[in-house]
C-alpha cells in the first residue's frame, strides 16, 4: 500500500480528475491510491490524494472536472526503445524464417537490416514521415506518452540525418514527447563491407559531430554483436559520444555475450538493452554504474529466442528493469505496449507490478527522464492515461480488451470520452 504524503491543495488548478483510482508508480511500486483525485496546473501535476480530502469549493472553482467513472489513472507509458522510422517491408523475411532461415543467416545474405537500409535510403522524407506517423499513432492509442526513436536504417550521413529529421518532425506534430537516439553504428553498410574501421571513422569523425552540431539527438546507441560491431569499435563510438556530451545506450548481449554491457557501464550509459546473454559480471558492472536494463520481449518472441535475460540477477542487484516494444521491421514488428507487458510477464517471468514499472518509471530512467516522467507525483509532467479497467494488473492480463478513456499529455487532453 501507498506511503503517499498529501501536499497542500494548490491555489490554482486547471483540471481535476475525480472518481478514480491511481497506480502512481512512486517509490518503485504500484503505490496505489484508491478513491483518489488528481489536480493539474498548467503542464504539471499539482496535487495527488484521496478525493475525500478535497474541499467542496476547491471542486467548484475548477474549470475542468474529469469524472473517471472509477477508472484507473496510470502515468502515460514510456516506450524507451524503438526504431520506428523505416521504409519498405520485411514480411518476406518473416516467411523465410517460418521456412527455417535464421535472423543471422538472413542478415549475412544481405537481407535483414540491410534490406531496410536500401528501402529507407530510397524513401523521401515525406514518405518516411507518413509511414512513421501510422506507427506513432498506434502507440499513442496504446497509452504511450513518451517515445524514444533511433536512427540506424541510413548508415550514411545523408540518410541518418533524414531519419533524425523525421523523428524531430514526429515530435513537433504529435502530442507525445519524442527522444531521438543516433544509431549510426547499427550495421555495416554495403559500401564499407571490407572496411569496418573505416565506417567507424565515418561515424565518429563526420556523423557524430554533425548530429551534435544540429542538436538532433540526445543519445548515441551501438549494436555490439558478432553480426554488427566489435567491442573496440563500440568503445571508439562511446569515446566520441562522451566527448560531445551525448548520452550513451547499447544494444548489448542480444544474440551472444560480447561484454558490451560492462563496457557501456564504464561510460555510465543510461541503459543496456536486450541482454539475453548477459553475464553475472556484466550485470554487476551495470549495478555499479546505475545502468538500467531494457527488456525487449517482443524481439525475444519474434526471433523465437530461448535464452531469457537474467531477471533474477537484475532483481538481486536492484537494477531497474524497463520494458519496451523495440518496434522495428525485423525483430519486433509489435505496435502494442499492452501485448509487450503480457509478454514480459509470460516470457520473462516479470510480475505485473514489475512490468508496469518497466513501462513507466523505469522506461523514464532508461531515457534519463525520471525527474519529469514515468510516475504520478506532484511536480511531474501531467502525462496521464485513464484506463477502463478493474485493476492495474488487467493491463498485463487482459490481452486486447483494455481500453483508454482519456489521454492527457503535459496538461493537455488529447483524447477523452469522459468529459462533457
Ligand atoms: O533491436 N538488434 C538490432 N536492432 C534491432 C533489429 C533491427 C532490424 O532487424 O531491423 C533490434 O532487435
Ligand atoms: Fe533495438
Amino acid at each position: 500500500m501507498t506511503r503517499h504524503m498529501e501536499t497542500l491543495l494548490p491555489d490554482k488548478i486547471d483540471a481535476l480528475f475525480i472518481n478514480c483510482h491511481l497506480a502512481t508508480m512512486a517509490d518503485n511500486a504500484l503505490a496505489i491510491i484508491e478513491k483518489a483525485a488528481l489536480a493539474v496546473t498548467g503542464k504539471t501535476i499539482s496535487w495527488v490524494g484521496k478525493e475525500k480530502n478535497l474541499t467542496e469549493n476547491f471542486k467548484t472553482g475548477c474549470p475542468k472536472i474529469i469524472d473517471c467513472n472509477k477508472g484507473w489513472i496510470l502515468p502515460g507509458f514510456v516506450d524507451c526503445h524503438t526504431h520506428l522510422v523505416w521504409g519498405g517491408s520485411r514480411s518476406n523475411e518473416f516467411e523465410m524464417r517460418l521456412n527455417g532461415a535464421t535472423y543471422e543467416e538472413i542478415s549475412k545474405k544481405g537481407g535483414g537490416i540491410f534490406s531496410t537500409v536500401q528501402s529507407t535510403r530510397n524513401a523521401s522524407k515525406n514518405e518516411l514521415f507518413i509511414l512513421a506517423s501510422k506507427r506513432v499513432d498506434a502507440l499513442l492509442k496504446q497509452g504511450i506518452t513518451t517515445l524514444e526513436i533511433k536512427s540506424g536504417y541510413g548508415l550514411d550521413l545523408k540518410t541518418e540525418l533524414k531519419i533524425l529529421e523525421v523523428i524531430r518532425q514526429l515530435d513537433e506534430n504529435f502530442p507525445l514527447h519524442v527522444e531521438a537516439t543516433f544509431l549510426g553504428a547499427h550495421a555495416l553498410p554495403p559500401e564499407y563491407q571490407n572496411n569496418p574501421d573505416g565506417y567507424i571513422d565515418l561515424v565518429t569523425q563526420t556523423m557524430l559531430p554533425e548530429v551534435k552540431a544540429q542538436g538532433i539527438a540526445t543519445s548515441v546507441d551501438v549494436f555490439c554483436e558478432h553480426i554488427a560491431f566489435t567491442l573496440p569499435q563500440t568503445k571508439k563510438v562511446f569515446e566520441t559520444a562522451k566527448n560531445l556530451g551525448l548520452n550513451i545506450k547499447l544494444h548489448a548481449e542480444q544474440l551472444s555475450d560480447s561484454n558490451g554491457a560492462a563496457l557501456a557501464s564504464t561510460f555510465n550509459a543510461l541503459s543496456c538493452d536486450h541482454l539475453e546473454y548477459l553475464s553475472l559480471s556484466g550485470a554487476k558492472k551495470m549495478a555499479q554504474h546505475n545502468v538500467a536494463a531494457v527488456l525487449l520481449p517482443g524481439a525475444f518472441y519474434f526471433l523465437k529466442e530461448t535464452q531469457k535475460p537474467p531477471v533474477d540477477i537484475f532483481r538481486n542487484l536492484k537494477i531497474p528493469m524497463a520494458v519496451s516494444t523495440d518496434l522495428n521491421p525485423g525483430s519486433s514488428p509489435v505496435h502494442s505496449m499492452t501485448l509487450i507487458l503480457n509478454m514480459a510477464c509470460i516470457l520473462f517471468d516479470l510480475t505485473c507490478e514489475e512490468a508496469l514499472l518497466g513501462a513507466t518509471i523505469n522506461g523514464a530512467k532508461a531515457l534519463g527522464l525520471e525527474l519529469s516522467k514515468g510516475s504520478i507525483e506532484t511536480g511531474k509532467d501531467a502525462d496521464l492515461v485513464v484506463w477502463d479497467i478493474d485493476t492495474p494488473e488487467d493491463l498485463c492480463y487482459l490481452v486486447g480488451l483494455t481500453s483508454i478513456n482519456t489521454v492527457m499529455i503535459k496538461g493537455r487532453i488529447h483524447h477523452t470520452n469522459l468529459c462533457k
